[in-house]
């Protein structure tokens, strides 16, 4: 009888890794694999992993150590690895676990399904994280249209050239490279077409979109080019570097419809000494000046951010730079970082005199005055009626259903299933920490 083979994928990190286990997910199925949600039923159990901070990574050695003792029980398992642990460590990660069979880098999605036949086949334990020239890479941009979400994530770029010193992405996702809007906008009809009506674009730097090769159009032409696609409601973007926010892009968000009225941007500290020792390419006051123009286009945007804490050398004058610059933001939200050193990365060869409670206190700080500013957000919300984007059934399990405001906070309310894909007005009724509880109006 033929037995069909089961697969389950943990899938770690930021959107890339999302969208590189879709496409993970699509080439398992085309060699006979079916996805399950149990790593006990599985024949094939990978890992898709990040490696931006040291917790991240150290997550994933502590699953791989919970399937060691499945594979011993099963040794015709098979255990693998991709994404950014496995493109940083290569072949170490098969000599450092024995019990693991495969790994595979962020430019080798593409060749698992032979990978895994040849661990099927002949048992061997295989690598494969070299890095792919930009021709091959041009040719294998992830692309999926599905239309069974209201919400899709559309790849428009990869890679990172900015080498911000205190990050891995650029050595282990290798060079910018922005696919052809031509294909970007076919994908976005296609997927419009499917039902689909929020579109994520997604990348490491999708500011600097189009600015590396020649012929290609601008952010800000992309954005209004998919502004156009009849059906699509909603346009997100992520991720943001500021200095690559021209004001050509800012004016988007005056012009376009569909453009939330959001946006993600990382500033990662409010001292000038710090964000120069980060290779940020702007100054604390470059970065307001750009955020005041925004304002002045779009009233009503709220901007979240990522923030780093304890950079080598950082001193108490700086670190109250940051909070001070929080204060006047009054972000929506923040995701805050205490700094983890990276190998290969510029800073990591910092001289570092911080103390670890030093940078603990700084992050507790940081936190509760970002507390105090999403509440006041959150609270201000209470009443208000918004347009919400329903996206499907609530993750609750209650029956409810789920949307998003253009600012991005979630929503949930009492109402039919048919109501997804649709905007509708929903009255906040209730306000917690991560949702809104609200009712149709
Ligand atoms: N240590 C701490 N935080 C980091 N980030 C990136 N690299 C590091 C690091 N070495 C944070 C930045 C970035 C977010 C995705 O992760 O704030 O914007
Ligand atoms: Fe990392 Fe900076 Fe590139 Fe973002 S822009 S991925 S922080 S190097």
């Amino acid at each position: 009888m033929y037995m069909e083979k089961r697969f389950f994928l943990e899938t770690f990190g930021c959107q890339m890794n999302v969208v590189d286990s879709e496409r993970i997910v699509d080439l398992l199925q085309e060699i006979g694999y079916r996805q399950v949600v149990q790593p006990d039923d599985a024949d094939l159990i990978l890992l898709n992993t990040c490696a931006v901070r040291d917790k991240a990574e150290r997550k994933v050695y502590g699953h791989l150590g919970r399937y060691k003792p499945l594979k011993e029980k099963k040794p015709a398992l098979i255990l693998g690895v991709g994404g950014c642990v496995a493109q940083q460590e290569g072949e170490k990660l098969l000599a450092k676990l024995p019990y693991l069979d495969l790994v595979f880098g962020t430019h080798n999605v593409h060749k698992l399904p032979e990978m895994v036949r040849a661990v099927e086949n002949n048992r061997v334990r295989c690598h494969e994280t070299e890095f792919l020239d930009q021709e091959t890479r041009l040719q294998l941009f992830p692309t999926r249209i599905l239309g069974d979400t209201v919400t899709r994530f559309v790849t428009i770029m990869q890679g990172c050239d900015n080498f911000c010193s205190y990050c891995v992405v650029p050595h282990v996702r290798g060079r910018e490279i922005s696919r052809p809007s031509a294909d970007i906008l076919h994908e976005v009809r296609e997927l419009a077409a499917a039902g689909v009506r929020e579109i994520t674009l997604i990348g490491q730097n999708v500011n600097s979109y189009g600015c590396k090769g020649e012929g290609e159009i601008s952010f800000a032409r992309l954005l209004a080019e998919v502004d156009g696609v009849p059906g699509i409601e909603r346009i997100r973007f992520t991720t943001s570097h500021p200095k690559d926010l021209s004001d050509e892009l800012i004016d988007c968000f005056g012009l376009l419809k569909k453009l939330c009225n959001h946006i993600h941007l990382p500033v990662q500290s409010g001292s000038d000494r710090i964000l120069q020792m980060m290779n940020r390419g702007y100054s604390r006051g470059q970065y307001l000046d750009k955020v005041r123009r925004l304002h002045a286009v779009c009233p009503d945007i709220r901007l979240t951010s990522d923030i780093i804490v304890g950079f080598p050398g950082e001193t108490e004058e700086d670190f109250e730079a940051t909070l001070s610059l929080m204060a006047q933001m009054r972000y929506a939200d923040v995701f805050s970082f205490i700094y983890s050193p990276r190998p290969g990365t510029a800073a990591a060869e910092l001289p570092d005199t911080l103390e670890p409670a030093v940078r603990q206190a700084r992050f507790e700080r940081l936190l509760a005055l970002q507390e105090e500013i999403s509440r006041n957000w959150r609270d201000a919300d209470q009443g208000q009626v918004f347009e919400v984007l329903v996206e499907g059934e609530s993750r609750q399990g209650n029956g409810q259903m789920f949307g998003r405001t253009t600012w991005n906070r979630i929503v949930n309310f009492e109402g039919d299933r048919s109501l997804a894909g649709q905007v509708v007005p929903v009255r906040i009724t209730r306000v917690f920490r991560n949702s809104h509880l609200g009712e149709m109006v």
